[in-house]
Order: C-alpha cells, then structure tokens, then sequence
C-alpha cells in the first residue's frame, strides 16, 4: 500500500487522483476535514466520477509530528510520497518550518527504516539548489551555500533533504524531486495560486528576475516514475521551462483577459517595499509578505537545467503556455 503525506495540497491531491486513477491501494494523512474539499475540488477538474476514485482512498487524521499516529499510520505501507511541507518565508516562522520540515521528514524516514519502505519520494524543492558564481545553469550539482543569505524556507527544506540523506546511509532507498514554481488549480491561496490572484488583481509593477517554473502534473509524473524506475538516492531538477518573472505575468495576464504589469519595480524600490512589510509587519503583527532574500530573488536571474530528469526518463514537459492557459481558465471559473 502507498501512503501520501500532504495530500490535501497542491501537489498531494494531483498525485493522489493520478494513483487512484490507476487503482493504486492509496492511504493518505490529512490535518482538516475542509481540507479534503480542495482534494474533491482537484479531481473534478479531470473526472465526472469524484466520489467513486474519493472514496477509494483511506484517510487517517495524522500530523507528520505525532508521532505515535503515524506508527499506526504506517503499518502495510511500502511505498511513501512524502509531499507534506510548511511553505513560508516569514522569518517569524522559522522555528514552525524548522518543525515542519527538518523534524516531520525526520519521522517519515525514521518510520520508512523501521517499517522497511521499499522505496520513499521526497518532494524537496529548487531552493535547496545554490546560486553559481558564474552565469551558468542550475542544476542537481549546484551545491547549497550555507553562508550565503539563505531564506527560512530554503535553510529548512535543506534540512529535510539531508534528514533524506541520512535514511539512505541507513538503508532507505529513496528519490528526491527538486520542483521550480509549480503551477496548478485548486490551491489559490497558497503557492503559484497566490501569483494568478495577483496578476488577476492588475497589481502594476513587475520585476525582473527570472526562475523555474512547472506544471503540478509534470511533478507527478515524475514522481511516478521516478519511483517505478530502478533509480535510487539520486535528486532531479523538475523544471519544464526558465522564465522572467515579467513574462509569466504578461502570459498569465494574457489568458486572465487582464492589463499586465506596465511598471519596473526597480532594486530602490524593491529595498524600500521589504522594509517597509517588516515595519508593518513589526507593528501590526501581520505576517511579512516581501523579505530581504524574496527581494534579492525578484531581481536575480537564476536558471535551472532540466537535462538530468529529461535523459534519465526521456521525459517531456508540458509547455509552460498550456499550463498557464489551463490554470487560468479554471481560476476563472472559480472567480
Ligand atoms: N508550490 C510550489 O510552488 C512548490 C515548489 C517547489 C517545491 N514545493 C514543495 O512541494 C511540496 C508540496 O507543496 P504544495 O504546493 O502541495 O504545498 P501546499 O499546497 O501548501 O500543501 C502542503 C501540504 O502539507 C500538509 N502539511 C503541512 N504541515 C503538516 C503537518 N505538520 N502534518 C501533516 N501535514 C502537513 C498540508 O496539510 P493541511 O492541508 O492540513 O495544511 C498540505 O497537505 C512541499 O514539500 C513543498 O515544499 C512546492
């Protein structure tokens, strides 16, 4: 049996209907009854039938904290998708993310050795990748720089891929996937879902940055394969398509039938706006909604090689324009 942890997120609840589409046994952990609406929401955008493949899953109520239920969690498991992840960049909520992530992967590849999981996929992400000296691609060699001005939630995925790591030195086998931005309907409050409201919203400023970007169903299939393959304790850069984070908008802008950004947000700007969210997050309280490292980040040119995961599956990405064309007509509908 498969147990898929974070599945009612984004990535979770599209990996689950790929499963019980293929009559997988799947078991799945989730925190919040309301929750469970976003994973129906996700399968009705490919099936008629959302109860029948719904209620094929075993839901049990787990955090990836607690861990006595996840022991019971466990048992008959023999393969884990391990997608569950607190996605921050608020430094007020590192000791949150630190949990999250660095403890819960801790239990999850603690519980895999203890109950010998044939084989584990953690979902890691492209910023545990560092940043070259010279102008070159990013790929799965381009190593961490722990000295470097690392945001909350790159320091705590990193983390949780050496927790990975370590299973593997203790016996585990296991893949990690490194996604870009991934793109996909249903999750329009958290994620890439957050981008589509701000474009939708005609907010007028652009940066010009660029980064890796993927479709929710190209990480899937990935993962899917990834973990069909013989391939073991080997990470994999999942991005379909590098872009400026100006185009993207324009694109997304395009299929919102909305005016795209017309403004540079220029660096004096970008230094001014993430001292300005921290004065008003200090004084109200407010989570931060632009820090130092996001500003640093509009503005860097970071692309990313998807050569690896191409060879190694001979694998084709959707092209980034369909994605943002299907996801914007079901943001659309939604609206
Ligand atoms: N979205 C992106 O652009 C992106 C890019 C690269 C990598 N990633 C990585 O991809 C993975 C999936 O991301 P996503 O976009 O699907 O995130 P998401 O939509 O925010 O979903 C996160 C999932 O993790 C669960 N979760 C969080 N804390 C938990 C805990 N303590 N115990 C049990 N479950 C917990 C959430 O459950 P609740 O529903 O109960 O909150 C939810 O199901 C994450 O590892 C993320 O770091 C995401």
């Amino acid at each position: 049996m498969i147990l898929v942890t974070g599945g009612t997120g984004l990535v979770g609840s599209h990996l689950l209907y790929e499963l019980v589409k293929n009559d997988q046994k799947v078991r799945a952990i989730y925190r919040n009854e309301e929750k469970l609406h976003t994973v129906k929401k996700v399968f009705s955008y490919f099936t008629e039938d959302v109860s029948t493949l719904f209620n094929t899953i075993e839901w049990i109520k787990a955090d990836i904290l607690d861990i006595p239920v996840l022991t019971e969690v466990f048992k008959d498991i023999t393969h884990v998708y391990h997608c569950a992840a607190l996605i921050s960049f608020d430094p007020k909520d590192y000791h949150k993310l630190r949990k999250t992530n660095i403890e819960g992967t801790a239990n999850i590849v603690n519980l895999c050795l203890a109950n010998t999981i044939e084989k584990l996929c953690y979902v890691s992400s492209i910023a545990t990748l560092g940043n070259p000296e010279d102008n070159s691609l990013i790929d799965e060699e381009t190593f961490w720089n722990p000295e470097a001005d690392n945001n909350v939630y790159s320091i705590t995925k990193y983390g949780a891929e050496m927790e990975v790591w370590r299973g593997t030195q203790e016996g585990l086998d296991a893949v990690i996937v490194n996604p870009g931005i991934i793109i996909g309907a249903g999750c329009w409050k958290s994620g890439s879902g957050l981008l589509f409201k701000k474009v939708y919203s005609e907010f007028p400023y652009y940066v010009t940055g660029t980064t890796g970007y993927v479709d929710v169903r190209d990480v899937v299939a990935s993962m899917l394969q990834l973990m069909q393959s013989n391939i073991i304790n080997q990470r994999f850069v999942i991005v379909a398509k590098n872009l400026s984070f100006k185009l993207f908008t324009e694109i997304a802008a395009k299929y919102l039938k909305v005016k795209a950004p017309q403004k540079r947000a220029s660096s004096l700007m970008l230094e001014m706006a993430w001292r300005a969210d921290w004065l008003k997050s200090f004084l109200t309280g407010k989570p931060r909604s632009l820090t130092k490292q996001n500003a640093v980040t509009a503005l860097s040119v970071i692309d990313y090689s998807n050569q690896k995961i191409s060879k190694a599956l001979d694998f084709h990405f959707i092209p980034m324009e369909k994605s943002i064309e299907m996801v914007t007509a079901l943001f659309l509908k939604e609206q």
